[in-house]
């Protein structure tokens, strides 16, 4: 008996009460929120809701608040937005306490044809913008607790990337550089002054030209007080990234923007394989395990978040039909060896 009992400590939350804890849980005894992006067209299907509720303590939903979603119309419509989906995935997240986060007010892609028509001047684009994050952080205050307010506008090479947003035509701010980021920022802060505000971005986990220029807008920032209280790293990576040298890379990349004082979650993990042989997902569990150790020794890391949780619903293979098999969940709902890895990184006493 007492070895038994021993034993179940030994594992730590592997056991409890005799049945296996859950993601949210683990993540929980390391003061860290674990996330999924939600789709609400899934919100039906009974396998979906009952993993989602179970296992995850946060929720971002993975399309419905992204500006095309939510304000298809303009804003002389009776009727601009339709706040329907999003309003029900935060419904569920609230119901089984979970938190919300935003995504997102700025990003090129997924804006609404209205907007990206190119019918506006700068000045009528920048009175858009304002209006729509300031009708849309109120519309969620109290609610969504954080808010990728930029979404990739960053390139590889580190340069600014060429959107409706910045310089086609922009805001007014084309000639600016990152200045139309901060005026985002400032005008998020102001319209919700408790929500968490976010960069986020991919392919800038490692040090690299892109991270290197994240790095030096945000610490600019941060010098001159604009309202920035986190990084988000997407993490869309594949096998490539399990290796120590791209590992050690990301643990740095972490600690100087750590460095900063800036809070840092990964936002939309996903490891995408190229098939679903026994060895490839135990390559796939070891890489969910590596980065969820990262996490674990980085006090600055708030939540780690995968993009969807079951294969059967990943945007992967909608992309790229050859790959897939990305997420803890198979497309039958069943965890798969990358789901103990990270339970076993969230619950390893190291
Ligand atoms: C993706 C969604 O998963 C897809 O359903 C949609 O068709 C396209 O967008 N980076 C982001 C996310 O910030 O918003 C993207 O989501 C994936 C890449």
């Amino acid at each position: 008996m007492v070895f038994l009992l021993s034993a179940a400590l030994a594992v730590g939350v592997w056991t409890k009460g005799g049945g296996p804890v859950t993601l949210r849980e683990a993540a929980a005894k390391r003061r860290l929120l674990f996330g999924t992006a939600v789709a609400a067209r899934y919100l039906n299907e009974p396998d979906y809701v009952e993993v989602l509720g179970r296992e995850f303590s946060q929720a971002e939903p993975e399309n419905e608040m992204k500006f095309g979603s939510l304000h298809p119309r303009p804003d002389t419509d009776p009727n601009p937005y339709d706040f329907k989906d999003a309003d029900a995935i935060v419904d569920f997240a609230l119901a089984h306490k979970m938190k919300v986060r935003g995504h997102c007010f700025v990003w090129y892609q997924q804006v609404a044809r209205w907007v990206t028509a190119g019918t506006h001047t700068p000045e009528e684009l920048s009175t858009i913008l304002k209006n729509h994050i300031d009708t849309v952080a109120k519309h969620f205050a109290g609610k969504v607790y954080a808010w990728d307010v930029v979404n990739e506008a960053v390139m590889d090479d580190g340069s600014m990337r060429h959107t409706v947003w910045y310089d086609r035509p922009g805001i007014g701010l084309a000639d600016k550089g990152t200045g139309y980021i901060e005026q985002a920022f400032q005008w998020a802060h102001d319209a919700d002054r408790r929500a968490k505000l976010y960069y986020n971005d991919y392919s800038c986990e490692t040090i690299n030209p892109k991270s290197d220029g994240i790095y030096a807008m945000l610490q600019d920032f941060k010098k001159r007080r604009v309202p920035v209280d986190g990084v988000g790293f997407q993490m869309h990576i594949g096998l490539w990234a399990n290796n120590p040298t791209t590992l050690d890379s990301i643990r740095k990349n972490f600690q100087r923007f750590a460095d900063l004082g800036l809070d840092i979650q990964i936002t939309e993990m996903d490891v995408s394989l190229s098939d679903n042989k026994p060895e490839t997902l135990a390559q796939e569990a070891d890489l969910y395990r590596a980065i969820t150790d990262i996490c674990v020794h980085q006090r600055r890391v708030k939540a780690i978040q995968t993009w969807g949780f079951t294969d059967k619903h990943s945007w992967i293979s909608q992309f790229n039909r050859s790959r897939g098999w990305a997420l803890p969940f198979d497309d039958k709902y069943q965890a798969k060896p990358a789901y103990a890895a990270i339970l076993e990184a969230l619950s390893d006493k190291r």
